[in-house]
């Protein structure tokens, strides 16, 4: 097999908007001890990226210039000393602190689980900070059989699949949305309850013998409304929570890498038993990395918006938002 020497790779020099990042051919070091060389297929985008490269995250430090993004799913190309897990061919999902938007990477395999066959690079590359975000939160709030539980914008990245994997725990689970994301909810289980004004009554109405636990993903009013709806503090994440579980997701400790890494394989495997499903709202190739930000910052994406290095078509597909602006 031909020796990879080179990545392309997104880079920016500045903190600003989408429009400060650009694809560059950096060399690529050669796998060393516990290591592999992945050909990236896929990875997906996420919302704490745009606030690191905006420079509003200000627990972020990092020289420039900085990469960016954090999962990934690819086929292992080259093999360091030392690796029995992996083999060139094997396909992988994994997760890096930043850089995963990348044509090759060369990474720790303490990084990567298997992808099973089962679950497509499509929905693999956008799995790591989404799922584990789901699934830490999950856990810690012990979301279970007894539960009903509000999960705020229950239609996108981290919100779908915690509301599908709380439905697969056995609780009932209602979800805030947009009108046009109703029939979306639903067809998951999920009952859907359109935010705004008047929210609180919208979800008496629907659970009845209260809600037992509460998830804001969105982080407007969340705990006001939480509160209003009985819920114990214990039992309530706000979006700010959310914010110091991706920071703690995305650190290079050792400790946190491990854990990041044993949860990926847990949200990979009930991607593989079908316990949820993630809707790729937006799929462009790497070199649109822009546009596809532009994409998720309107606020509106279903399900997640991945890149591709080896789109199957040129043709454009319908954006995220372009669904939503065109109900006029
Ligand atoms: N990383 C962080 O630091 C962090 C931490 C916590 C929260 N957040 C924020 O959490 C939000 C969701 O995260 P995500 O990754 O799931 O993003 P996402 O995939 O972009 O979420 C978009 C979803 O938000 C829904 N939405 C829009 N306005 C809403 C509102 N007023 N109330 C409830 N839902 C609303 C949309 O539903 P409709 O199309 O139906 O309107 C859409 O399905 C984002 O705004 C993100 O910035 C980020």
């Amino acid at each position: 097999m031909k020796k990879i020497t080179e990545t392309s790779v997104v880079e920016y020099d500045e903190p600003g908007g989408p429009d400060v990042l650009h694809l560059v051919t950096r060399p690529l070091p050669a796998p060393g001890e516990g290591e592999v060389t992945v050909e990236v297929v896929t990875t997906g985008l996420n919302h704490i990226e745009t606030f690191v490269r905006a420079g509003t995250e200000t627990e972020w430090h990092e020289d420039y210039p900085r990469r960016s993004g954090s999962c990934f799913a690819g086929t292992v190309v080259a093999v360091g000393p030392g690796v029995t897990a992996y083999k060139i061919g094997s396909d992988v999902v994994g997760h890096v602190r930043s850089g995963a938007q990348a044509t090759y990477l060369t990474v720790g395999v303490d990084h990567l689980v298997p992808k099973p066959r089962t679950v497509t690079f499509e929905t693999a590359g956008g799995l790591y900070l989404a799922g584990t975000t789901a699934l830490d939160t999950l856990d810690e709030l012990k979301i279970g059989p007894d539960d009903t539980v509000v999960i705020s914008a229950a239609a996108g990245g981290v919100g779908s699949i915690e509301a599908q994997i709380a439905k697969h725990r056995g609780a009932r689970v209602i979800g805030t949305c947009g009108d046009r994301n109703f029939d979306y909810l639903r067809q998951l289980g999920i009952i859907p309850v359109r935010y705004g004004e008047g929210i609180a009554d919208r979800i008496r109405e629907k659970a009845p013998d209260g809600v037992t636990a509460f998830i804001d993903n969105f982080g407007q009013d969340g705990r006001e409304l939480a509160h209003e709806l009985g819920v114990a503090d214990a039992r309530f994440r706000s979006s700010a929570d959310r914010r110091e579980r991706e920071l703690a997701l995305l650190s290079d400790e050792p400790d946190a890498v491990a854990h990041g890494t044993e949860q990926l394989k847990k949200v990979v495997d009930l991607a593989e038993r079908r316990a949820f499903t993630v809707l790729v709202s937006g799929f462009y190739p790497l070199e649109d990395v822009a546009e596809a930000y532009d994409d998720l910052q309107k606020l509106h994406s279903r399900g997640k918006v991945v890149l591709a290095t080896h789109p199957v078509t040129t043709r454009r597909i319908v954006k995220a938002r372009e669904v939503m602006e065109s109900r006029g």
